[in-house]
């Protein structure tokens, strides 16, 4: 009898077409990004210059860099990948630099142990005018799904009037009516707070400022170096949480606008944030350097640590600062910055990081990767220009 029911279930659901296995029928992972997610964005160095042979280079280098190995998993096209729609308004890859189609380039990016990114935009245009994503926004994420795509960061140009909440929640219900497990990536610049309201319509990260420059201060027109993003970081600690990050924008790591000790910052402070960590240089020519920084897994251990909670600024004075996380462990990562021109002693103290002030605690620096031996009650080292001190504190 029990044989005979599933063979009639079976054969009811074929009839009706419906999938009988688990697996055909890919539930809404409602886990997507429960830590910030790493990989690579094309726009920082490459803008619109975006090609397939391009992405599969980088997908390659990812992995044969330890990337990969380090954690890095997105290979993400930004703007430029899309020229047109055709008369039924489906989206249309430039044919000149994507011959071969999107779902090649995912299957592509996949084969590599890798996930696949795209990129569009909540109006009518994108940001470099090509056509967005307003009023096709199921159609879309049809089409993203059968293509493959993981991964959708959904910019906020040529909007007008629309309300930043519903357009986001309108395309995480299109991205989910596809069947497909999608982070969605808010890229509204901060505007509208997309704090307060990016996890509840199932945004997995939403920018918190304007563009990153490849810059260590200072503002142009449509963007700012780094200690701008990281400065408006401060208050907004509490939204980020798995599954929802507060998204400083990417990494301008390696390339070429700051020194490599700038760079070491850069990493280290967005460590500490719990941001997303997208590199945005040339994967394929890295100095050894630069490697080092994108791939030190004890700094990328502290932003990708399960406990999720965002660090915050815990002192200033003047040009130096701490800021400071709580780990899964109950353990403490810390950074040291100098943001000034010459080197100065920064020190911590336990009560700075909520420790009771003779607690004794190991600290391990994560740039040397070696034990600093026991402490009690503070921890003080010369910090150099523009540089940072990280350690972890573990009673
Ligand atoms: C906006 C975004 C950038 C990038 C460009 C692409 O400026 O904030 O990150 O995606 O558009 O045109």
């Amino acid at each position: 009898m029990k044989q005979f029911s599933f063979l009639a279930a079976f054969l009811m659901a074929f009839l009706i077409g419906a999938p009988v296995f688990a697996q055909d029928t890919p539930a809404i992972d409602k886990g997507l990004a429960p830590t910030p997610p790493m990989g690579w964005n094309s726009w920082n160095k490459f803008g619109c210059n975006v090609n397939e042979q391009m992405i599969h280079e980088m997908a390659d280098a990812m992995v044969a860099s330890g990337m990969k190995d380090a954690g890095y998993q997105y290979v993400n096209i930004d703007d430029c990948w899309q020229v047109s729609r055709d008369k039924n308004g489906n989206i249309v890859p430039d044919p000149q630099r994507f011959p071969s189609g999107m779902k090649a380039l995912a299957d592509y990016v996949h084969a590599k142990g890798l996930k696949f990114g795209v990129y569009s935009d909540a109006g009518t245009k994108t940001c470099a005018g090509r056509p967005g994503g307003r009023g096709h926004e199921f159609q879309d994420a049809l089409m993203y799904a059968s293509w493959g795509v993981d991964y959708l960061k959904y910019d906020w140009c040529s909007t007008g009037t629309q309300n930043a909440e519903a357009s986001y929640k309108t395309i995480r219900e299109a991205l989910n009516a596809s069947g497909r497990p999608i982070v969605l990536s808010i890229c509204e610049w901060g505007t509208a707070k997309p704090w307060l309201w990016g996890a509840q319509v199932g945004g997995n990260l939403w920018r918190t400022t304007g563009d990153i420059m490849d810059k260590w201060d200072g503002t142009e027109k449509y963007s700012s170096g780094m200690l701008v993003n990281l400065d408006k970081q401060v208050g907004l600690e509490s939204f980020a949480g798995p599954g929802h990050w507060n998204d400083p924008d990417m990494l301008e790591v390696g390339n070429g606008g700051m020194t490599n000790t700038e760079y070491r910052s850069h990493f280290s402070l967005w460590a500490i944030l719990a941001a997303p960590l997208i590199a945005g240089n040339d994967l394929r020519s890295m100095t050894p350097e630069i490697k080092e920084i994108l791939t030190n897994k004890e700094v990328i251990a502290i932003d990708q640590d399960p406990l999720g909670r965002e660090g915050r600024r815990v002192w200033k004075d003047g040009d130096l600062e701490i800021w400071a996380r709580p780990l899964a462990d109950g353990s403490r990562a810390v950074v040291l910055f100098n943001r000034g021109t010459s080197e100065q002693p920064i020190k911590v103290n336990w009560t700075q990081l909520e420790y009771p002030a003779h607690l004794p605690a190991t600290v391990r620096d994560l740039w040397q990767h070696k034990e600093l031996g026991k402490f009690s009650g503070e921890f003080s080292a010369p910090v150099a220009s523009h540089d940072v001190v990280m350690v972890t504190v573990k009673p």
